[in-house]
């Protein structure tokens, strides 16, 4: 059971409802490791709808329901859909909303998930608006720091590099904002950090920030949290040509450092592939923790005993 129906944004995430979730994913990683599959979803039926493209995301909700015996129904771009005729999100979410128990939906438009929340008869889970948030991400991005780390306060995180139009960055830094005594370095260029107002609202929940301009790691760092260029997001396409190569995580940049190491990938420039063998290196194993994560979450918002 969590305390509402639909996931729409990592601000709903307090710590302990945090706390439920990590819960839950361990026992789905338990089931995943013991049988497999179950039946506790057999009943029910998750429409999985991406309108933006995706592939950690929209395969690992698959698997997830799939694990759990649900059944599925799909819906992968806006060409297949009457969204190319000119369908309102609304109205697409209505109809969806019979079709299945609970929406899984990634689009383009920032806001868009709060607006099919409200429409939805069903659950509702946001897998990315826009450059807004992407919650889900933020409890793999947790549940991964929590794993390795053993708390989710008292931590300096660096993120990079692209903080201004990176979801999976504005859900992270949100969720972690609600645990004490966390600092947070936004690094990248000028044109790619934080705006003031996201920052301000972030020092309001109670975390430190700061900026910088050049790819330094602390030595008192214990996450560097990095996400591409967000190369579809940009107005400007000369700020994104001229910064994509600069903004790169070298080994180098790593030599005696402790710090975990993050990324939601797609890794496109953002990490050289030298990176991966360090031990500290944890994304892809980051990206594995989706599929119980996402089962755990689409368990509990359709009210399963666990
Ligand atoms: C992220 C996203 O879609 O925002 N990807 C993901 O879901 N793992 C990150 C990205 O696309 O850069």
């Amino acid at each position: 059971m969590l305390p509402f129906k639909s996931l729409i944004s990592s601000q709903q995430l307090t710590p302990e409802i945090i706390d439920n979730i990590f819960n839950a994913t361990d026992l789905m990683q338990e089931q995943i490791s013991s049988v497999g599959r179950s039946t506790l979803l057999d009943d029910k039926i998750v429409a999985l709808l991406f309108f933006e493209p995706s592939s950690r995301t929209m395969l690992s909700f698959q698997s997830a329901a799939q694990r759990l015996n649900a059944g599925t129904v799909f819906a992968q771009n806006a060409a297949s859909t009457s969204f190319e005729k000119g369908e309102s999100i609304e109205d697409l979410i209505r109809i969806v909303a019979g079709y299945a128990d609970i929406i899984v939906m990634r689009h383009a438009q920032p806001g868009s998930a709060a607006i099919a929340a409200q429409t939805s008869d069903v659950p509702f889970i946001n897998a990315g608006d826009g450059g807004n948030e992407h919650p889900t991400q933020a409890i793999i991005d947790s549940y991964t720091i929590h794993k390795h780390i053993g708390r989710l306060d008292n931590l300096n995180l660096m993120f990079g590099f692209d903080a201004l139009q990176s979801r999976s960055i504005h859900s992270l830094t949100k969720l972690l904002a609600q645990y004490p005594n966390n600092t947070f370095t936004f690094v990248g260029p000028d044109q790619l950090l934080p705006d003031k107002k996201f920052i301000g609202e972030l020092e309001q929940s109670g975390a430190k920030c700061i900026t910088q301009t050049n790819v330094a790691i602390n030595d008192d760092c214990d996450v560097i949290y990095v996400n591409r260029l967000q190369e579809e997001r940009f107005n400007d396409r000369a700020v994104f040509e001229e910064n994509r190569q600069k903004y790169r995580l070298e080994t180098r940049h790593l030599v005696g450092k402790k710090a975990l190491i993050l990324d939601p990938l797609p890794r496109i420039d953002e990490i050289a592939t030298e990176v991966d063998t360090l031990e500290n290196a944890v994304y892809f194993k980051q990206a594995s923790y989706g599929v119980p994560v996402r089962m755990a979450l689409l368990a509990l918002l359709l009210d399963k005993e666990l």
